[in-house]
């Protein structure tokens, strides 16, 4: 398989189509513990429905716990190594389950399902309004989260506060409710807070992770060490940062 081309991460630093971005996401988000709660919440707004269409699916961190709690899912991804990474989680109670799909949504042609996630994977597509009109003519239950910047705490927040590389990603959720107010169509929305513990042994590693991932120069390697020093906390060999994390969860 050759990875596709032309997917466009507009307002949004992270790349998942390679390799090295794809395991980085996978492992960072597990050191994280990602997705934690959040599948109970989503879960919860699954009740009744039996099939569902992972929109952006990545590595698998919703659609392999929902398999496994008996869910048929379409798992949608244009990412093959995001996908390769999901595909090496499934089991042999979650093969019959799960269906992979390595396409962009906007590509994606399937049937109907019950319900519809798309967790953390509007920020890329390129016309956010149109992927979610194309929702709703494939679900009658679809569920969208996306991140709340007003509260979250996180290495990655607070990096980019101090820095100034402020994410130019602008408010998603103002997007969704207009895109839904323009459809006509009701919903609802709430705030899902998690509080996740990230745990790395390697300063310098990450000190050089963020330093890529902000696009900084080399010479404020130093400078960025010491800011995760300073808010992380030192046990036993490794560091810890307590985040918190807070989503919109829009129903609809
Ligand atoms: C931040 S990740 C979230 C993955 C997963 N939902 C999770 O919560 O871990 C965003 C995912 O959306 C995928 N993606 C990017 N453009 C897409 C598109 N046009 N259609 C569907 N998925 C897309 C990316 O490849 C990536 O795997």
């Amino acid at each position: 398989m050759r990875p596709r081309q032309g997917m466009r991460y507009s307002g949004y630093a992270m790349n998942f189509n390679d390799r090295i971005s794809a395991a980085d996401y996978d492992r960072r988000l597990s050191a994280e513990g990602y997705p934690g709660g959040l599948v109970d919440y989503i879960e919860r707004e699954l009740d009744g429905c039996g099939s569902v269409i992972d929109v952006g699916a990545g590595t698998g961190f919703f659609a392999i716990p929902l398999a496994a709690r008996g869910y048929t899912i379409d798992a949608v991804e244009p990412s093959m190594y995001m996908l390769e990474i999901l595909q090496s989680k499934i089991d042999a109670a979650t093969a019959p389950k799960i269906r992979l799909n390595n396409r962009t949504w906007e590509d994606w042609e399937g049937e109907k399902r019950d319900a519809l996630i798309c967790l953390h994977a509007l920020y890329p597509m390129r016309d956010p309004r149109a992927a979610i009109e194309k929702m709703t003519r494939y679900a009658d239950r679809r569920i969208i989260l996306v991140r709340s910047d007003e509260g979250s705490r996180n290495l990655s927040g607070l990096l980019r506060e101090m820095t100034g590389k402020i994410r130019d990603g602008g408010p998603f959720i103002e997007l969704i409710r207009k895109a839904l107010a323009g459809l006509d169509m009701p919903y609802s929305e709430e705030i899902v807070e998690q509080r996740r513990t990230s745990v790395f042994y390697d300063l310098d590693g990450e000190a050089r992770y963020y330093c890529g991932h902000l696009g900084l120069k080399e010479d404020r390697l130093e400078w960025i060490r010491g800011i995760i020093e300073r808010n992380t906390v030192r046990r036993e060999g490794r560091f810890e940062f307590e985040g918190l994390y807070r989503d919109f969860m829009v129903t609809f």
